[in-house]
This record gives structure tokens, sequence and C-alpha cells, in this order.
């Protein structure tokens, strides 16, 4: 009991220690000590998500990805662990704040962030909204209900002094209300009015405010702006201050932030309120007061069929011209949609459920693959493998399609398509199904499809998505089980593979180099072992007078690795590295298919059997269940023909 209550104290004295509280005379020396703390919206918000740490990425750099084309890219550490694969949002989203931090015509634009349904729209401004909470405190004029900067008791005449002795930008006038307590209370001496501090918070509408979408009755610009007390008008006259109550949005969310919600749902003079805040950086006043100055970021976002129906309008010029659109599109990149459902379900109560290998990249295949325009260059698969930056291996080459050329070609990629959410009710769905507490890419696959038969309406999509699950996801799973379960029965696949790596290597480089091969062991000198080479070889159907190339090649790709120093083992040379997996899995891919499909087997292939499903669940990360369940799916759906 004790403990909490010490956690209770420890924390509120926390809180109390941090806070100013002085008069604007000592607030004048704060800020002569540290300029700094001056500063508008945009630049707290860029600084405040900057200097929790960035670093920029090259070509050729760790962590650069095919997909950034080319592009440099800022990545921040306060998005990363969160977002996967938003980086090019992330960064214009950066580049836009940056501007307006130092000024630019950014600052008087609304931001609308404008994609497809679960794109992470909503989840991104939640996120910005939250950098803020976390940034510490801002001084303003105590009992101000926007909260302003107190530098604005500065009268006009003094103000250029001012700046020059505090190094400091001064903009913004008094709120009515702090301007009526001035000199009501203080006779005018503003050196005396009293300075506080606090925190942001969405929840206890300090900087942070958000405007849900509202239908055109129910809509009052008083959520925007505040209103008039009616309680009060009578204690004092019409347009006395104090009848103000300032709580609308704009008041709300001055020195922070002001979201939109589905912006373009709202009425249009609605919305011009929000061009006069950006634009004169002033919202209207209830009643009969002067405008009121107004500094916050405006964050909004919508999907694109309202974005298209609002910018139709020719009327909306005015607000078109005061926005900045940036794209947020569905993720291209597999492993990075993959990690989107990871970071779901690890937060869901689904945790603890065992999810079999490969399951959520078979469901992100699909979501990824569903987004995707149809190519000449490739197929849809290769297409999916080259934006996720795996090599494509062609006749024992690596195939050179560029990522920027499939990228041009397909204009509003990745606007349409399966949603992020659509794919975890299907996993939410497969997991609540089972009754062992697990889920397999077999369960997914049949949860998708039921649900794609469920919702899908337009014949077309559906039988586009049904032939994705069906066809083209169903044969790379058999692959890659098919892979792994013989992989499964070699034991020591590793060293095995490297073993073969060398001696290939070997009488590759001998080859190449017209020399003999020495044996390791005897000493004794022999010809390169040609029929050797060209099992390999044939696995990545180098043959015939490609082979001279090939050989010379992996030898010299292997000498400038080794003369820089590097490693080289097994999968330094993706082609190769291809070539003796293949050749491992053919040599016991007679054996895993007797053994797995047979209903008797005799005791060596007993031993073999749970040998392989040890290996399964001790190294590859099967259970009990899922190892039996997907042995099961492969001998009734693997080598069919035999
Ligand atoms: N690239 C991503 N990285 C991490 N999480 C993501 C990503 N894309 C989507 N999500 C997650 O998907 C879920 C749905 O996203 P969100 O609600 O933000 O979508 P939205 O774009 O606002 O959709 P809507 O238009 O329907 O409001 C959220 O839980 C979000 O965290
Ligand atoms: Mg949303």
């Amino acid at each position: 009991m004790s403990n909490f209550l010490d956690l209770i104290k420890k924390q509120r004295t926390r809180r109390k220690t941090k806070k100013f509280s002085g008069t604007f005379l000592d607030y004048l020396g704060v800020v002569k000590d540290d300029p700094s703390i001056i500063k508008l919206s945009h630049r707290r918000l860029y600084e405040t998500i900057n200097n929790l740490g960035v670093e920029t990425v090259d070509v050729g750099s760790e962590g650069y990805r095919d997909y950034f084309n080319g592009d440099k890219i800022r990545l921040y550490d306060y998005f990363s662990k969160e977002f996967f694969g938003m980086e090019p949002v992330i960064n214009k989203l950066m580049r836009f704040l940056k501007s307006a931090a130092y000024k630019g015509e950014e600052s008087r634009q609304v931001l609308l962030l404008m994609g497809p349904v679960g794109a992470g729209k909503s989840a991104l401004v939640e996120s910005i909204k939250n950098s803020l909470e976390n940034a510490g405190s801002f001084y303003h004029l105590e009992g101000c209900p926007i909260r302003e900067e107190p530098l604005h008791l500065l009268p006009r005449s003094l103000r250029e002094e001012f700046k020059d002795i505090l190094g400091v930008h001064i903009e913004g006038d008094l709120c009515p209300i702090c301007r009526h307590k001035l000199i009501n209370e203080f006779n005018g001496e503003y050196e005396k009015f009293p300075v506080t501090q606090s925190t942001f918070s969405q929840r206890g509408r300090r900087g942070v405010a958000v405007v849900p979408p509202m239908d055109a009755n129910s809509q009052d610009v008083s959520v925007l702006v505040g209103t008039e007390d009616i309680s009060k008008l009578d204690l004092y006259p019409e347009d006395d201050p104090r009848v103000l109550s300032l709580n609308g949005a704009f008041n709300v969310g001055n020195r922070g932030i002001v979201e939109f919600v589905e912006v373009f749902k709202n009425e249009i003079e609605f919305l011009h309120t929000m061009l006069t805040a950006t634009q004169e950086k002033r919202v209207p006043s209830p009643g009969k007061n002067d405008m009121i100055y107004f500094d916050g970021v405006i964050l909004s976002h919508c999907n694109e069929s309202e974005w298209n129906r609002f910018k139709s309008e020719h009327t909306n010029e005015a607000i078109l011209d005061r926005v900045l659109k940036i794209e947020v599109p569905y993720i291209l990149e597999l492993d990075q949609e993959t990690k989107i459902y990871e970071k779901m379900i690890s937060r869901s109560d689904f945790r603890s459920a065992h999810i079999a290998p490969h399951t959520i990249k078979i469901a992100s295949m699909f979501s990824v693959m569903s987004r995707l325009k149809p190519t000449n260059k490739c197929d849809i698969l290769t297409k999916m493998k080259i934006y996720n930056g795996e090599a494509i291996i062609e006749k024992g080459r690596v195939k050179k399609v560029d990522i920027k050329d499939l990228r041009d070609e397909a204009k509003k990629e990745g606007m349409e398509g399966i949603s992020t959410r659509f794919v975890m009710k299907a996993l939410d769905a497969a997991l609540s199904d089972s009754e062992k507490d697990m889920i397999t890419p077999i369960n997914v696959i049949d949860s998708l499809i039921k649900q794609v038969k469920e919702q899908i309406i337009d014949e077309d999509t559906k039988s586009k998505y049904l032939e994705i699950l069906q066809k083209l996801i169903r044969e790379e799973y058999l692959r890659i089980l098919e892979t792994e379960i013989a992989k499964a029965f070699i034991t020591a696949y590793e060293e095995q593979a490297q073993s073969l790596f060398d001696s290939y290597l070997d009488n590759a480089e001998c080859y190449t180099t017209n020399s003999k091969v020495k044996d390791k062991i005897t000493r004794e000198e022999r010809s390169p072992d040609e029929s050797f080479m060209k099992s390999i070889e044939e696995m990545i159907g180098v043959v015939g007078s490609a082979r001279d190339g090939f050989r010379s090649d992996v030898t010299a790709y292997m000498f400038s690795k080794l003369r820089k120093g590097e490693t080289v083992d097994y999968k330094s040379y993706g082609p190769l590295r291809e070539a003796v997996e293949q050749y491992l899995i053919m040599s016991v891919k007679d054996i895993s298919r007797i053994v797995t499909r047979s209903k008797s087997r005799d005791d060596d292939q007993k031993k073999k059997y749970t040998d392989m499903i040890e290996t399964l669940i001790d190294d590859y990360g099967y259970n009990e269940y899922s190892a039996e369940e997907i042995l099961t799916y492969a001998s009734n759906n693997l080598w069919r023909d035999s």
C-alpha cells in the first residue's frame, strides 16, 4: 500500500516542482536567460519530434530500403516503433512542419492527410498529438482561457526594442479577456500580470483540440470559437469580455494542435473559420468582440472520395488553396505490412496465442498483392518481392527490374485494395475459431477467403482477390512449406549448406583459374569435379554455355569480398545460395515425401519423422498442433503428381 502512496506523491512533487509561477517581469528574466522557450506552435511540434532523434539514410547505408527509390530518407525515432513503411509520408509531414517552423508559407496552411480507410491517418495524428503531451510545459498568462503567450502583453511601441534585447520574435495580440483584466485589475501595469505554466493535454483540453465531423443541423461555429455565457449576460454589459466562454476548438488548441476529423464532411461556413485561422492567424470571437489571435497547427484527414467531391466544386477553391495535401497510401512493402499486424496482435488479447510461422506473412501477402497494379514487366508476386527488396534470381543472375520503373508506371498505387482492418478481422476470426488457441497460414487463408466472399460486393474485385488467395498465395505457401519440411529433414542444415558451398567454390575457382583442386586431407591434386558443379548449377537453370560465366562471376565476387575483408558464407551470393539450398532440398525430397505421407513407417522412417517434427518445433517455431496441421496439409496438397 505504502508503495502506491510513494508513487503518487513522487509523481505529484515532480509535477509541482516544475511549474513556474511569477509575474510578467519575472518571465522576462526567464526569456532573457533562455530565449529558445519562445516559439510558435509549428516550431514547438517540429522540435519536439526532431529532438527525440533522427537519422538520415541514403542508398547503401544501413536501414535503407530499395523502396525509397534512391531518395534520401530521414528516420525519426519517435515514429519508428509504432509506424512501419510510412517513412515517405512522415518525411513529407516533417518537411511541412520544418518549413512552417521557419515561417514559410506552410505555417499558414492546413495539413491534410488523405488516404484510403485503415491506412493509418488517425493513428498518425494521434501519435503527433501524443508527442506534444509528453513535451513538457509552456508558459502562458495565468487565467487566460486560450493560454496565450505572455509576450502579448508588450505594447506595440515597445516590441522592437524588446525583440532586440531578448533576441526573440514577438507576434500576436492580447485576447479580450486578458486585456480586460489588465486594465481593470492591474491598472495597465502589465509587468505585474501573473504568468504560469501548463502541459499539453487533449483530455484536459489544454493545447490539443479535436473537431469531430458534424451534420449540418447540429453544426454551430461555437464548437470552434466558443460562446457567450448566457448566465453572465445579466451580470455584465453586452460587449463585456467577461461574458465570453472561450472554449471552442481554436481556443483550446491555441499554442498546440487543432485536429479536424473527416474535415470535408463539415459545412462550408464551418470551414471558412478554419480558413481565417490559418490565413490571418486569427479567429472570430463570439459576440461583438475583436478577432482573437490564434497560433496552432491545423491537422486534418479525409478519404479520397470526400476529397474528390470537395475538390470538384469550384467554390471551394479558396480553401483548397490553403490546404497542403499529403497522401497516405497503403503499405506496399511486405515486411513492413507484416510488422503492422505483429504490432496489433501484440497489443490484443491474442498476444499469448500460438501463431505458426509464416501466418502473418501470408496474410500480409494478400493485402499487399491486392493493392498492387498489374504490370507487364513481371507477375504480381514478383512485383511484391521486388518492392520488398528481395533479390529475384533468374538463370543464375539477380534479375534487375527497376523499382522506379515499376512505381512510375503505376500511378496512385496503394490508394485502393484490402485495408489493414480487413486483414486484422480475418486474423481475429481465425483466432476466435481456433480450439487450440493457435493459427496457421492455412486457417488464415481460409478465413480471408470466407471474408472476401461475404464482404466484397463488386464481382470483378471479388474474383481478383479470390484468385490471389486461392492460386498465387496458396502456391507460394506450398513452396515455402515444401522447402521448410525438407529442411527440417536435413540434420545440421546450415553446416551442410556451408560445406556444399565451400566445395563448389573450390571447384569453380580452380576451373576458372585453370588449376588443380587440392584434397584437404590427402593433399592429392585432381581436376575440378565437373559433374558436381553441373548438378549444383542446374538447380537455378545455369546450363550449357552459361556455366563458364557463372563460375567466373562467383569466383570474382567472392574474391572481391575477401579482399575487402568481408566474411564469406553460403548466404553471401544470392544465386549460389539458392542453388545450394535447392540441391540440398532435392536430396531429401523423396524421403521427406515418403515419410510424411505414409501411414505406416518402419523404424528408420519413424525416427526420421520424429526428428523432423522436433526440428520444426525447436528450430522453426511450430508447436505440436501447428506442426501436425501443416504436415497434414502438406501430405494432402504437396506431391500430388506422385
Ligand atoms: N503503416 C502503419 N504502421 C503501423 N500501424 C498502422 C499502419 N497503417 C495502419 N496501421 C494501424 O491500422 C489501424 C487503422 O488505422 P487508422 O485508424 O489510423 O486508419 P485511418 O487511415 O484513420 O482510417 P479511416 O479512414 O477508416 O479513419 C491502426 O491501429 C493503425 O495503428
Ligand atoms: Mg481515421
